[in-house]
């Protein structure tokens, strides 16, 4: 274990912005992240993972911890279940690809998400009609303070649309070591009636499919719509969808007949923020190194040397527009650093 000066983070953020760490190291094992902690604190660390939902918009004055713990294994099972344990910084698509190949069910929908296992559960990651707190069992985390262990239940991490509690009352405060989740061995759940999950796998002629088929059906809808960030830098959904009332949603049908939607309560209804975007008249754009995706308006992409600020800036002034245009207001899902 050894502290850099003055690294890069170009190739550890998917946007692929250059920012610097003051200072920088790699944590491959438990000990040394428990031992680097006591002897660094109380000074200004940053946790960095697979840093596929971060903006980074200035250098980082701080010790930059890159979590690259590694490992998969089966903890427990029953007949019918599975309890598998990765550590945080194992890749999630390689996750996914693991338990396919070892026929666990449960994250197919989850394919080719960007970004690492310790990194899923403080965004509950989601796609497809499928969240990471579907399966998640529990997750183990150190105390920045303490470095003691301590495991999270399903409950205690108190999941929402793309929140939890480490995005809230324990921001900065613990570092997620490893994530279990509760898998099927059999008679696999298969959740395919979300968007083009279907008709994908009907292009496919396939009518009986399985964890693998949907899996593929998935990376064929990503890979369609999704930039890769390997080639184009992004961070997925730069928005999250906003939730209206039911009220409101009647005025913006008045406009709109046909505003896609989904129905989360009696009272409250999500509108896709891609949708808002694309009238709003920004999907393609592209603002010299910079700009809006082509083919989903909700990722905002970097094209060669951009800075993160000026990506804060389109995404201000995309929040300001939809603002005006609709009287709504779009949160933005990734982190601004
Ligand atoms: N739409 C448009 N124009 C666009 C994009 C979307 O009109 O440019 C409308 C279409 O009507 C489309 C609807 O929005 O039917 C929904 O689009 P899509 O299925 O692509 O999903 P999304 O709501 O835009 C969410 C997640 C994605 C996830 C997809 C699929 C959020 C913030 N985003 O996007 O997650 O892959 O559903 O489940 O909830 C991510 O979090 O990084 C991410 C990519």
């Amino acid at each position: 274990m050894n502290v850099r000066e003055n690294v890069s983070l170009k190739d550890f953020n998917t946007f692929g912005i250059d920012a610097k760490a003051n200072r920088y190291t790699n944590i491959t094992t438990l000990n040394d992240l428990k031992y680097i902690l006591k002897t660094e604190a109380p000074k200004p660390i940053f946790i960095l993972g697979g840093g596929s939902n971060m903006l980074l918009t200035n250098d980082i004055d701080a010790l930059v911890f890159h979590i690259n713990l590694k490992g998969t294994k089966i903890l427990e099972e029953t007949v019918n279940h599975a309890i598998v344990e990765a550590q945080a910084g194992e890749n999630w698509h390689e996750f996914v690809l693991w338990c396919l190949e070892n026929n666990l069910g449960g994250i197919e929908n989850l394919s080719l998400i960007p970004g690492n296992i310790g990194t899923a559960p403080i965004q509950n990651i989601g796609a497809y009609g499928v969240e990471l707190k579907d399966v998640f069992h529990s997750c183990n985390a150190i105390n920045i303070k303490t470095q003691e262990i301590k495991t999270f239940s399903k409950l205690d991490c108190q999941f929402g649309y793309r929140e939890s509690i480490f995005k809230r009352g324990l921001k900065s405060k613990y570092i997620i070591t490893s994530v279990c989740l509760q898998l099927t061995k059999n008679n696999h759940k298969l959740q395919t009636d979300y968007g083009a999950i279907t008709s994908e796998l009907g292009r496919l002629k396939i009518e009986n499919p399985s964890i693998k088929d949907v899996s593929k059906a998935v990376i064929n809808i990503r890979q369609s719509k999704l930039p890769d960030p390997k080639q184009i830098g992004n961070s997925g959904s730069f928005f999250k969808n906003p939730i209206i009332s039911k009220i409101q949603f009647e005025e913006l049908k008045k406009d709109f007949p046909n505003a896609p939607h989904y129905i989360i309560s009696e009272t409250e209804i999500k509108i896709p923020a891609g949708w808002l975007i694309e009238i709003a008249g920004f999907k393609g754009k592209r603002f010299g190194n910079y700009g809006v995706h082509n083919k989903q308006a909700l990722v905002l992409v970097n094209y060669g040397e951009a800075l993160g600020e000026d990506i804060f800036k389109l995404a201000k002034l995309i929040q300001k527009t939809v603002l005006r245009l609709f009287d709504i207001k779009i949160e933005t899902e990734v982190n601004i650093i």
